[in-house]
């Protein structure tokens, strides 16, 4: 009996316009068909992606300039194609490595984004899942539910949270090998339409990757996310508020950056989200606050205003 095929129904096969097919014959002129990198990203606005990505988001340079070498790999690959250089559509299925709130989900987003500019994706979606929602309770169940979910995902990027969750060597008959093969097919057959990005802890991804050799081999581009620095975390911390148009009063910035050296040490911190968390609470201790003085007259400045009380008022400064 042959091996069963995971096509996945509704995913479409490059058209006929789609930059990763060859052109047949190729004229006998060197230069025709020749074009410049400026011409490739007219229109692509996939430099406008690149700056948002370089202002919008703290530090994470290793990161950016992966993904910079990785447009720039996208462009030069459609030059290559106009020549009748190319005959594969490259690999994009990446891993996003690094602790928690380091960005992985955030720039997931953005590479869906640059990826469907490039025209590598159709529609450019990012579908967030995990083990959970591939891997059935019974069997027979996990084939339709990954297929679904792949289904889903098709003309964009599936992202795969906790990768390695699926494989669980110390449970004999487990449903998520059923799923990992699955994947492995649509990844080598269907990477036209799609890509995977893995994601989750450093070394956790590295078992996963050593245990599943034929997931590594799929994977052209590993990124990994650095911890942020305690100026990077404070960066973060202003570039939040300005959005939600609060900024920091008279010592409150110093307050905070005391705060989140304590927060650090604590087991359950998470980068950049804690930061988002914190400054949640600060919001909530400054409403109460400025609620609590029923007469007072409240300008801009008050209510856009975090005081270091609002800060200093955290329970990670009672224990000390
Ligand atoms: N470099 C950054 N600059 C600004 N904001 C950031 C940065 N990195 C992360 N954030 C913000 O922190 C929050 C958490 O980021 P994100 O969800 O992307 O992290 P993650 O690595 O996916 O975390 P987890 O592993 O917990 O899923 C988001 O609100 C995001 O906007
Ligand atoms: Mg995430």
């Amino acid at each position: 009996m042959s091996s069963p095929s995971y096509a996945i129904p509704g995913s479409t096969p490059p058209a006929a316009s789609s930059p990763l097919v060859v052109a047949a014959e190729r004229p006998v002129d060197p230069t025709a068909g020749a074009r410049s990198v400026a011409e490739v990203l007219a229109g692509t606005q996939v430099e406008a992606v690149l700056q948002e990505l370089d202002t919008d988001l703290v530090g994470l340079s290793p990161v950016k300039a992966r993904i910079r070498d990785i447009a720039a790999l996208l462009v030069i690959d459609k030059l290559r194609v106009n020549l009748g250089l190319v005959s594969q559509a490259p690999s994009l299925h990446m891993s996003f490595s690094g602790n928690p709130g380091t960005g992985k989900t955030t720039v997931a987003q953005r590479m869906a984004q640059i990826l469907h500019r490039l025209g590598y994706v159709r529609k450019g979606h990012l579908v967030s899942v995990t083990r959970d929602d591939l891997v059935g309770q019974y069997i027979g169940h996990t084939a339709p539910k990954t297929k679904e979910v792949l289904q889903r995902a098709m003309g964009g990027v599936l992202f795969i949270d906790e990768a390695y969750y699926l494989y669980r060597p110390e449970n004999e008959r487990d449903y998520g090998q059923e799923a990992i093969e699955i994947l492995l097919q649509v990844m080598e057959n269907q990477r036209s339409d799609l890509v995977v990005i893995l994601a989750g802890y450093h070394d956790r991804m590295e078992t996963f990757f050593q245990s599943n050799p034929g997931m590594r081999s799929r994977i052209a581009h590993h990124l990994d996310f650095p911890d942020y620095g305690v100026a990077e975390l404070l960066h973060i911390a202003d570039k939040t508020l300005a959005q939600q148009h609060y900024c920091f009063g008279v010592d409150a910035a110093q307050a905070f950056e005391q705060y989140l050296t304590l927060r650090m040490q604590q087991p359950q911190f998470a980068n950049a989200r804690s930061v988002r968390n914190a400054l949640d609470r600060a919001r909530l201790r400054q409403a109460s606050r400025l609620f609590a003085d029923r007469e007072r007259v409240l300008d801009a400045q008050a209510l856009t205003t975090i005081d270091a009380q609002d800060i200093l008022a955290s329970r990670m400064f009672q224990s000390s």
